[in-house]
């Protein structure tokens, strides 16, 4: 029977829950809503993808449009900031959804989502849809967490968490300017934690209240901006592709008019069709000079910086800025996704197709039986791959349950020692995605291991 590669949201959810890579926030007190914990695989995986992100953008970024050169610096701010950064981007005045609250359940709802927000009431309908329904008109309702710094909590000590990881970058681009010997253009990345106070938040960890935002700023002279604006949405788009986001279910969009903030003059999203449909992992825009300005007019700092090789004697300007700004969380939901297959050829069917970067466990070595000798060659081997990658070592349970245990976690290889390997020196590797096997002498298990993974 054929393999079948979509799956469920539900089937998801429960592997994930099952194998650990996501858990429920406090479950064991009920939960909280839009707050998820990575388990061990989850943890692995996620920093996988962070790891693979800050490498190939930040370190080792591919070559510039037509032959030109960049700088990638990263950063890293803390959550909370003064709160005039929030005034000056906009966040305080504008970050807002219009929210209803309705008189009879007291239930309170995003005004543009009503039609898929249930109301607490029974039977289960969705909000306004109760014959009793007795909804407000929509108000303003701002997404930034709110807290207070120090002792008093009055409107004078309030400050908010951040809930984007961008304007730290922008604050710091004097400061990154002055102390780093760099030039433009320039792409400042910073991963990090971003909080919004979502008034739904729903599909699994999709949205979220508490999320990773892994965003670069990229600056740049306006004329220059059209060209890397091209670069980084189409870099964006094949970092996916390059990460096993194959399928027809990744696409890239491009804004029209209407949709375009009012400082952006292009954007584009990558965009996954999820089991609950296709759904923004990351945008890409060309944010004009809006923010720098923004923070000039509230700091009174000036944030322009001089190009010596613009014209006879160098340029004076406020950069343009291209923003790829993406959700690591959103982005391991679709990888876990796309990797989830069902193979009803095998006595468990469920497998995760990682591709071998992303894999939270690269190997798995595997005395067939805990004696005759086995663990004794089975051990070094172990030693040797984990001082390079993650791997398990396991000698419990027979070898086709422990196969299966790794092809849930998504392992791409395991090695087994098994009763030959005493008479010829030679192990089992077994294939996750085929489940394929082959030999080979047991002093070539890391480079083998090594050849796999450098061959996607
Ligand atoms: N600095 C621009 C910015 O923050 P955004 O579209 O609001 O833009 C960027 O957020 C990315 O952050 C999104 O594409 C998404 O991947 C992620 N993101 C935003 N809100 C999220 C939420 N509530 N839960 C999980 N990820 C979220």
């Amino acid at each position: 029977m054929a393999e079948a590669k979509s799956g469920s949201m539900d089937k998801i959810v429960a592997l994930c829950k099952r194998r650990g890579f996501i858990f429920q926030s406090s479950e064991i007190y009920g939960g909280i809503g839009g707050f998820w914990d990575y388990g061990p695989l989850g943890t692995e995986l996620k920093r996988n993808v962070k790891d693979a992100w800050w490498q190939d953008m930040v370190r080792n970024p591919p070559p510039g449009p037509d032959g030109r050169e960049f700088q990638m610096v990263g950063l890293d701010c803390s959550i909370i900031m003064n709160p005039k950064v929030w005034e000056a981007s906009g966040h305080v005045g504008g970050f807002s959804d219009p929210m209803v609250d309705c008189r009879a359940c007291k239930g309170r709802f995003r005004e543009d989502q009503l039609d898929e927000s249930p109301c607490p009431k029974k039977p289960s309908k969705m909000a306004g849809q109760h014959g009793d329904c007795d909804l407000t008109e929509p108000r303003e309702f701002n997404l930034m967490f709110k807290t207070f710094i120090g002792a008093l909590e009055d409107s004078s000590n309030v400050a908010y968490l951040r809930p984007e990881t961008a304007q730290g970058i922008f604050a710091n681009f004097k400061n990154v300017i002055d102390s780093s010997r760099v030039k433009l253009p320039l792409g400042i990345a910073q991963i990090g934690k971003s909080f919004r106070n979502e008034i739904n938040p729903r599909n699994f960890t999709f949205r979220s209240r508490e999320f990773e935002q892994y965003e670069i700023e990229f600056f740049c002279h306006e004329e220059e901006a059209p060209i890397w604006y091209e670069f980084w949405r189409d870099v964006r788009h094949s970092w996916y592709t390059g990460l096993g986001l194959t399928s027809e279910k990744l696409i890239l969009r491009n804004h029209e008019g209407a949709e375009l903030a009012h400082y952006a003059k292009a954007c584009a999203d990558v965009e996954y069709d999820f089991p609950f449909g296709l759904a923004e992992l990351e945008g890409i825009a060309n944010r004009t000079n809006y923010d720098l300005k923004a923070h000039m007019d509230k700091s009174g700092k000036d944030l322009s910086y001089f190009d010596p090789q613009r014209g006879e004697k160098g340029e004076r300007y406020v950069p343009y800025v291209i923003e790829p700004s993406g959700g690591v969380d959103r982005s391991v939901l679709a990888f876990i996704t796309e990797a989830y297959t069902v193979d009803e050829n095998r006595a468990s069917p469920e497998l995760m197709k990682f591709h071998p970067r992303l894999a939270p466990i690269k190997a798995a070595i595997f005395p067939l039986v805990a004696k005759d000798g086995m663990p004794d060659i089975a051990k070094p081997i172990y030693d040797e791959i984990r001082k390079h990658h993650n791997c398990q070592y396991d000698a419990k349970q027979s070898i086709g349950k422990r196969y299966a245990r790794m092809d849930e976690a998504g392992t791409p290889v395991c090695f087994t020692i098994d009763g030959q390997t005493k008479e010829d020196g030679t192990v089992t590797v077994r294939n996750r995605d085929d489940a394929s096997q082959e030999r080979i002498d047991k002093s070539r298990c890391l480079q083998y291991l090594q050849d796999q993974l450098a061959a996607d």
